[in-house]
């Protein structure tokens, strides 16, 4: 799986701009669907026919990541912004973001005000070499993402936008490997989840499923002095309970809880302080969808570097098939 993952992480597709990331996905994936579409916010759906005795299941992953946008040129050509989806002005001093077109830049800091103390989102600009305004490549409202190369380490893999292509890579490989599913299975790669969670809530309307499951990351609580939390890297795929926008159904819950056993394969159970994925959308849409999240455990989620196991990756495709392929 690890050249998908890598394909993926390294394409462009932040929130409001999934195009290009679109498209990949679209490459990957459109000799095994049924029926493919691209829905009215731009969600790519697949969907793929049960032997009709089953029922319609909804697996999402967004597929657009967190990004800077180009709020304000100087007229030294320095460009100020400000984050499409959750940044760390910590993470972000040094970073390069790479726009659209292919420009890339530095994020740099005002060295006057900043000494010892953490730069607020306003105290830092993106430097893309440009000597004035005018001859700055890049224009206000064009989004940019963080330039940083896939890696792959023992079973550790690091990369960019792991939040969320790990899910989309996730929601391929299953689809690659599902053979005969009872149920009606919609894979919906959805756009905006870092922003608004709209593109999953207006998808999950369309498709109107019986279950609903998000696949994306979680926070761990396996580094040096983090908030204490049970998730651990490598440990098994996590299976969500609650986090700060949602409690899962507990009819989904148990239902993974249960396959999880039936597959053999480890898991672990979540609780999450901050954040929330699609399935907090997905669960509201029309009288209501029992909803579920399968999480894979990822270290500095929303920073450049993002790192998760593959043996987590690996242990949450064969959960999602045991619970594709039996009634
Ligand atoms: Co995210
Ligand atoms: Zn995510």
């Amino acid at each position: 799986m690890n050249a998908l993952i890598q394909k993926l992480t390294e394409s462009f597709g932040p929130s409001g701009a999934e195009d290009p990331i679109r498209a990949v996905i679209r490459a990957e994936i459109e000799a095994l669907a049924d029926e493919i579409r691209v829905d009215p916010l731009g969600s790519l759906v697949v969907y793929k026919a049960g032997s009709g005795q089953g029922k319609r299941i909804l697996l999402d992953a967004h597929m657009d990541e967190i990004g800077v946008i180009a709020a304000y040129i100087d007229e030294n050509g320095f460009v100020r912004f400000t984050q499409i989806g959750g940044l760390y002005p910590l993470a972000l001093v040094g970073s390069r973001v790479a726009f659209g077109n292919g420009t890339v830049g530095v994020i740099g800091y005002e060295h006057k005000s900043v000494t010892d103390k953490i730069p607020s989102l306003d105290q830092l600009y993106i430097d893309v070499g440009a000597t004035d305004r005018e001859d700055c490549p890049v224009r206000i409202g064009d989004p940019a993402v963080f330039s940083r190369p896939f890696v792959s380490q023992g079973s550790r893999l690091l990369a960019k936008a792991m939040d969320d292509r790990i899910g989309c890579a996730m929601l391929i490989e299953t689809l690659r490997r599902l053979d005969k599913s009872p149920h009606d299975v919609y894979l919906v790669f959805s756009v905006q989840e870092e922003t608004t969670l709209s593109g999953a809530r207006t998808s999950a309307y369309g498709i109107d499923p019986d279950l609903a499951i998000a696949v994306d990351v979680t926070d761990t609580g396996d580094t040096p002095e983090c908030l204490p939390m049970a998730v651990r890297l490598g440990e098994g795929p996590a299976i969500k309970v609650q986090d700060s926008g949602m409690i899962a159904h507990p009819s989904v819950r148990d239902l993974m809880v249960q396959r999880a056993k039936a597959a053999g394969t480890p898991y672990q159970l979540e609780v999450l302080v901050g954040g929330t994925t699609d399935a907090a959308a997905m669960q509201l849409v029309r009288a209501g969808v029992p909803t579920g999240c399968l999480s894979i455990p990822c270290r500095y989620v929303h920073t450049p570097s993002e790192m998760v196991d593959a043996n987590d990756v690996e242990h949450g495709v064969q959960l999602l098939l045991e619970i594709l392929q039996s009634t």
